[in-house]
């Protein structure tokens, strides 16, 4: 890690000189890494962070993302809100790609919008913490080659940063690197272990989890959701390891599906049907994303917390979980 740390740093710097970096922030393990990274190589005012707050995140993120930048010792933290633009953006839609695709697509105009805002120059460098399953999944290789396209990610080719890429101003110290060892590095570099240990999220975010059409109440009762059963697998510990879930499990989620079914009100009277929202429950373990294997909760945990997000989010009347490995199925639903 010395040895990768001094290496990037080194490179960083002889290629960047004394110009403004901007990296976008999202939250997750990767671009907190090198935001780490490069507030560590370079000078503090050089190192510009955008957030956007796409209304797509989890449950207060963008105030533990602000937090954890500050810590990091970041001066020029700027958060984007633009949530209304995002939804908009997404009414109606309900195909996976297009949703990446529109996603992408307003980042990328959010981003050169407010980046003119900042009056950085033209030649600025654009930093991002894609790792190496991104690419790969995107039918790229690091070197610029092809392979199949299994899903798009909207970090990796963008018209901005093809432009960047071309004209050697992108920055992806992270692109070699699996999750692993991402991590490894962030531990290396003092990035807060809660950070580091932090589940991978979409670029997308919660689009990619609600099945259907991304609304603000759809988002709104996903979040709910998820936030209980994050909550729930930090406070439970695996009987074997004494490890709490959350540590065990290399990356859980939960997802809105787009179909109502029927139940019954507390009492249990069939008189009053409701038709209430399906969630399902996602947890596998898995090292690099690529393969996955279903986490193996024990019975009574599964039931609690499914018992617990149907007694507080009031939409959902039925909670599942899903038994599918990757493959054949992928880790999230779309
Ligand atoms: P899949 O669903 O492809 O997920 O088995 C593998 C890993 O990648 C994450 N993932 C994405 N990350 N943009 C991203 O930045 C995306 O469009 C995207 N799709 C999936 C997923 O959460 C898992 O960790």
């Amino acid at each position: 890690m010395k040895q990768f740390v001094d290496e990037q740093s080194q490179a960083i710097k002889s290629r960047v000189g004394n110009n403004p970096v901007l990296l976008l922030i999202s939250g997750g393990v990767d671009s907190t890494v090198v935001g780490a990274l490069l507030l560590k190589t370079l000078n503090t005012d050089q190192v510009h962070l955008m957030y956007m707050d796409t209304g797509l995140m989890r449950k207060n993120e963008t105030a533990a993302v602000r937090a954890n930048l500050e810590k990091l010792g970041a001066k020029n933290v700027h958060i984007i809100m633009c949530e209304n633009e995002f939804l908009s953006a997404l009414a109606g839609v309900t195909e996976p790609e297009e949703k990446r695709r529109i996603i992408g697509d307003m980042f990328i105009t959010i981003q050169e919008r407010e980046i003119l805002r900042l009056g950085l120059p033209e030649d600025y460098f654009l930093a991002q913490g894609s790792i190496r399953p991104d690419f790969i999944e995107s039918g790229l290789t690091v070197d610029g080659g092809k392979t199949s396209v299994v899903k798009s990610h909207h970090n990796v080719a963008s018209p901005l940063v093809d432009a960047k890429r071309k004209a050697g101003k992108i920055i992806e110290p992270l692109a070699e690197l699996f999750k692993d060892q991402v991590r490894e590095l962030g531990r290396f570099l003092g990035v807060d272990e809660a950070i580091v240990s932090r589940h991978p999220f979409p670029g997308p975010g919660i689009a990619v989890r609600i099945l259907g059409e991304v609304t603000k109440e759809n988002c709104d009762i996903l979040r709910e959701a998820d936030a209980i059963f994050i909550d729930e697998l930090k406070n439970r510990s695996s009987s074997i390891t004494g490890k709490t879930l959350y540590e065990e499990i290399w990356q859980a989620f939960v997802i809105l599906l787009p179909t109502r079914s029927v139940g019954v009100n507390s009492e249990g009277s069939t008189s009053e049907r409701k038709y209430g929202r399906v969630l399902a429950l996602r947890a596998i373990n898995s090292t690099d994303g690529m393969t996955a294997n279903v986490y193996p909760f024990e019975t009574r945990d599964l039931l609690e917390i499914s018992a617990r997000i149907t007694g507080s989010v009031k939409e959902i009347g039925r909670v599942v979980y899903d038994i599918s490995n990757k493959p054949p199925a992928t880790i999230e639903w779309e």
